[in-house]
Formats: structure tokens, sequence, C-alpha cells
């Protein structure tokens, strides 16, 4: 074991190393290389290095350089060096991190980090939270404490007697919400269509104006910074509009964290009279895949929804159960990368992080504005959306960048116009790496007819 772990630590620095000089796109021939780990299941076992020595061989050249510092993609963080190694450490571990009691390590350090979180995202006292895989899950946990929530204040009680013959609940949404709170939704028996769509202003936020009358059980889903562009909703005139007995829910997939920057933190300013948010560790905070986290402020209402009952689950202890706030009884400690994260960038760097992404961000659109192209959105956080002409040329450039491979941006259509987003994610993107992205776009697009 000592070897082999070892071994794998050798490679991995190797591979970090790397991504630097290679392509940010996996060579089409790496890609085709595949098909030697696809063979048939061998009968006989082999040695574990033989194994990882299989896998960086051919592994490691066919993956996206999503990890570097010029993957601009979706919305995509790196794995911070303290998060990263942590979850190392977690893996040893090896904990099954559902009950206190039994994995106190692991539980204790979630609890921490989810009442560090609390503390940073400036939401209330109390507010009770749990580590999932992601945002979607993270709204779909959120949900279902709303779904409790405004049933059971309705005199229902859902987990006990499902949705049939409920009162039935009006769910709000802006016309922009991303698609996985609408999955969320529909796993949730809502309904995926039977929702009211708010219309959207030319950023992707809800438009107060056009907010229906709210009257009996209602869930508002509001959104904090808009995929494409970045965009939040205002929260606070939303609570304004529908009143307290509203149930507010906030996806903040990555625009949650613009709370923490100073300068970007009156753009989320009210978020705190929600009931509930969502929002992603693997985005902005730059922890290693899987990691969301689901808050509620009426902690009971998530534990409602959430917390299972058997003989052999010690279910009352005197710590917090993991468990009884997620989707899931048997899963691993993510909490401890977060943990490590936030303990490594401490409040300062945390803040750095959020700010330099943004700082950045402005620099792409500015530079490339310098340029004749188009920036279809106002780059308030993170994205950029840029145009390079008509949809079939825009569409030409991006795919010349991408096999160009010193950064990695894709596509969207932003209101009817084809656009390259970049995103601006990840803590290993230096100012550097930002300047010759520049230069490539620029040198790519004179190049693309
Ligand atoms: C606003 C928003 N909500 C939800 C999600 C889904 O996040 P995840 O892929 O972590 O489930 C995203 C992903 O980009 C997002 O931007």
């Amino acid at each position: 074991m000592n070897n082999l772990l070892q071994d794998v630590a050798a490679r991995a620095d190797a591979y970090l190393n790397g991504l630097q000089q290679r392509k940010v796109a996996p060579d089409p021939a790496a890609v085709a290389a595949l098909d030697a780990l696809d063979g048939a299941l061998p009968d006989a076992p082999c040695d574990p290095r033989e194994v990882i020595e299989l896998l960086d061989r051919y592994g490691s050249p066919a993956t996206m350089a999503m990890g570097g510092s010029r993957f601009f993609g979706f919305v995509i963080g790196g794995a911070l060096p303290a998060a990263m190694a942590a979850n190392w450490l977690a893996t040893a571990w090896d904990q099954n991190s559902a009950m206190h009691n039994v994995t106190p390590a692991t539980a204790r350090l979630e609890q921490t980090a989810l009442r560090w979180l609390v503390d940073l995202f400036g939401l209330p006292a109390g507010t009770g939270g749990a580590f999932v895989t992601g945002a979607t899950v993270a709204n779909f946990a959120a949900l279902a404490a709303a779904r409790h929530n405004v049933l059971a204040r309705a005199g229902w009680n859902v987990e006990a007697d499902g949705l049939f013959g409920a009162p039935p609940i009006t769910v709000v949404v802006g016309d922009e919400v991303h698609p996985s709170a609408v999955k969320s939704l529909g796993m949730l028996g809502l309904g995926r269509n039977r929702v009211v769509r708010v219309p959207a202003d030319g950023q992707g936020r809800m438009r107060i104006d056009a907010l229906p009358r709210i009257s009996g059980p209602t869930i508002i889903c509001t959104q904090i910074g808009n995929v494409n562009t970045g965009a939040s909703d205002a929260v606070a005139a939303v609570r304004e509009h529908a009143g307290d007995d509203a149930w507010i829910h906030v996806d903040g997939a990555f625009g949650l964290w613009a709370r923490i920057a100073p300068s970007r933190a009156s753009l989320v300013d009210g978020i705190e009279r929600a009931d509930s948010w969502a929002t992603d560790a693997h985005k902005w905070l730059n922890v290693p895949y899987d990691c969301g986290l689901a808050f509620v402020r009426d902690a009971d209402a998530l534990s409602a929804a959430m917390a299972i009952t058997a003989e052999y689950l010690p279910t009352r202890t005197d710590g917090r159960n993991p468990a009884d706030f997620t989707p899931e009884l048997s899963r691993r400690a993510r909490g401890v990368d977060v943990w490590a994260a936030l303990r490594s960038l401490g409040r300062s760097g945390l803040e750095e992080m959020i700010e330099r992404s943004c700082r950045q961000a402005r620099r792409f659109a500015e530079a490339l504005a310098a340029s004749g192209f188009e920036i279809l959105n106002e780059v308030a956080l993170n994205q950029v959306l840029v145009a390079f002409g008509d949809a079939a040329r825009t569409q030409r450039v991006i795919a010349a960048l991408q096999a160009e491979g010193t950064c990695w941006c894709g596509i969207t259509v932003w209101q009817g116009r084809t656009a390259m987003r970049i995103s601006v994610s990840s803590w290993a993107t230096t100012d550097a790496d930002v300047e010759l992205s520049i230069e490539a776009m620029r040198r790519v697009a004179a190049e693309t007819e």
C-alpha cells in the first residue's frame, strides 16, 4: 500500500504539473486510445500498481484539463491543494459519514464547515445545512424542505401521505431558471411544467413587476448567478412582493459566493430574507467533485424531509447526524474537503479568490470588446458572453479555439444570440493565463472566416 500511494502521488503530481504544457482539450488520438481500457474483464487479479499504471498511461492524456488554469467552460473550479490533499486523506479514512457517534471526526468537521459557511454567507443564525453531490441535489433537498413546510402549514404531512390529495402548491420560477432546479421540482412531484414562469429581463433576472399575486401554499425559486450572465434576482424585492408566507428558495450554485467578495456582495443583498439556499463547493470554492450544499433557515423542515429512523440506526445522539439532513444515508465525507479549503484560504484568501475571478472576467470582457467583439452581458460576476459575429462564425471560432488548445470555452445561446461563454472559476487562473487566453482568442478569431 505504501509504495502504491507514493507511486500514485508522483503520477498525480506529474499530471498536474503537465497541465500547463498540454492543450486543454485532450488529443483525439488519446481519446481513441481509451479502447485499451475497454477490453474484457480479466479472469485473474493483477498487481494494483499495474492498474494505476494503465489508468495513468491511457486515462490521464484523455482527460480535459479542468483542474488546470485555462479551462473556462461551464462553471468549473479546480481543486485547491489543501482540498485535494484532504480528499485523499479522507479517502484513506473511508468514513461512512451518516451518523455522528459512528464517525465523529467527519461529522464534527462537517458541522464546523457548515457553521463557517452560514457565517460567511451571512445566513440567519440557526440555519441548517447538508452536504450533497452538487447544486442539483442541493436544490432538491432544499425544495423538499420547502414542500414539507408549506404543506405542513396547510395541515398536510407530505412525507407520510404523499402528494395525492394534498393542497395544491403554487411554484413560481423565473424564465431563466437553471434547468437543474426545474428537474428537482419534477423529482419532488411538483412538476417540471406545472410552474408559473415569470418573464426575465435582458440579463436573466426575474422581472419583479411581472410576479403573480401570491396566495396559498407557494414556493418561489429565485436565482443568484445566472449561468450565462452571472446576474442575480432581487431576492429582497421578491420577499416584499410575496410576503412572509411564501417560501423563497435561492439557487446560488456559484452566485452565493459573491456574498463573500466585498465589491460584489451588494449584488446579492437581501438573500438572507429567503428560506433556503443551494450552492456548489465544487464550483467557486474549488474543492474536488462532487460537492454541493443545501441550507435551510428552518433546520427542522430539512430534517423532517430527510431523516429516517430504524432500530439499527442510532439517530438519537448528542451530536448532529449528517444523514438526518441529506437525501443519502451512506455517503463520503465531502465536508472534509470543504473544511480544508476554508481552513487553508481563511476569510481573506476566500475573498481574494472570488474577487480575482470577477476581476479577470472583466479583463476578458474589456480586452475582447476593445478588439471589436461583442460582449452580450453586463459582467457582474465571473461570466462573460462573447459574440464573434453571427451564430455560424461564433460557432467556428469556438471550435477553432477548442482545437487550438490554449484555453477551453463553451457555447451557449443567450436570448437568441449564439455566444461563447467564458467562466472564470478556478483558483489556479493567473493574470498571465488570462492574457495568454485573450491573445489566443484574438489570433484564432483573426484566422477564422
Ligand atoms: C444556477 C445553477 N444552478 C444549478 C446548477 C447545477 O449544478 P450541479 O451541476 O452542481 O448540479 C448550475 C450549474 O452550472 C447552475 O449554474
